[in-house]
């Protein structure tokens, strides 16, 4: 049976593969797609994921979220994703898929709250998750699991210990960590090793679509972006391999640990501090990732790409 999920993003070029992934897995029933403010402003990522989409002939719906942080400004990742937000060299098409009028939060309680299987899978800054939190608490009994893109037990990348999605909202983070729902952080101690080597591209290449070249045209800006701004020599590919999880929990490893969200250190903000020191206690509801197969991983994206074929 496919699992439910609702992917929360904010497209960012790895939220386009996330998003193309979930529509093309089998193994996954796409409920709908929430956006965030995040890697560019809301009404930017929104737009992205109605290309994205259109691209690849995506029907589930699309809702808009949170413009901006609880508490904090809005800061966006434009040095990575561009001024687009999806800066790509590939001829995007004006999108045919539309946007609800029902907010994104109140899109994700009613879903959740109309049944028991939901698992929710955000990519993107959690404040759109924290809001139905509190708008609604009833949810968090009846989430099957929220399996999310952010934080990192060892690493950072906005800050020499934070990731970006949880340090853009950390007080939203620290409500979403702190619930009571079974909780996997793939953050960037697994997310690095995502890695789109010019090997993965020739791969995706030859499933020879429109979605595919596209894709294919994502990583090559990303790993431009991520050369000039992290020194990497091919781009981690972050956010799908939250929703490969789900599709396939055999595609990484977790370790169950206890772990919370840094809110005011000065050098720590928005850090996801995992507590490793000893085997988790019984009640622990939470774990990280650990390690991926690699090979198993990008099987997963090119199987997706190979079943969306040419819309
Ligand atoms: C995360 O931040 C964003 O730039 C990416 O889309 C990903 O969700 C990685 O830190
Ligand atoms: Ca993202």
């Amino acid at each position: 049976m496919a699992r439910p999920i609702i992917l929360d993003c904010d497209p960012g070029h790895d939220d386009a593969v996330a998003l193309l992934l979930a529509a093309g897995n089998p193994n996954i029933e796409l409920l709908g797609v929430t956006t965030i403010g995040g890697n560019h402003v809301l009404d930017k990522v929104t737009r992205n994921a109605q290309v994205v989409a259109t691209i690849a002939g995506i029907t589930a719906p699309i809702f808009a979220g949170c413009s901006r942080p609880l508490i904090r400004d809005v800061v966006v990742a434009d040095d990575i994703h561009g001024d687009s937000g999806m800066d790509v060299d590939f001829s995007l098409p004006e999108p045919t898929a539309k946007v609800e009028s029902t907010h994104a939060v109140d899109f994700i309680i009613d879903t959740v709250m109309s049944r028991d299987d939901v698992t929710l899978v955000p990519t993107g800054p959690l404040t759109n998750i924290a809001l139905a939190v509190r708008k609604e608490p009833r949810i968090v009994e009846r989430v099957r699991e929220v399996v999310l893109m952010g934080g990192g037990y060892h690493t950072g990348n906005i800050t020499p210990v934070a990731e970006f999605n949880t340090w853009v909202d950390p007080e939203a983070a620290h409500i979403v960590f702190n619930e009571s729902w079974p909780i996997t952080m793939v953050g960037l101690d697994l997310t690095h090793q995502a890695l789109a080597t010019p090997e993965v591209e020739a791969k995706i290449s030859r499933v020879g679509t429109t979605p595919a070249a596209f894709t294919v045209a994502l990583f090559d800006e990303f790993r431009n972006n991520y050369r000039d701004a992290q020194g990497f020599d091919n781009p981690p590919v972050h956010d799908p391999c939250a929703v490969a999880y789900v599709a396939d929990p055999e595609v990484l490893s977790t370790r169950r640990t206890p772990i919370d969200v840094e809110l005011s250190g000065k050098l720590t903000a928005g850090m996801t501090v995992a507590d490793l020191r000893a085997p988790a206690p019984e009640s622990c509801r939470s774990q990280v990732a650990v390690d991926l197969d690699y090979d198993r991983f990008w099987g997963l994206v090119v199987d997706a790409l190979e079943r969306i074929g040419e819309p």
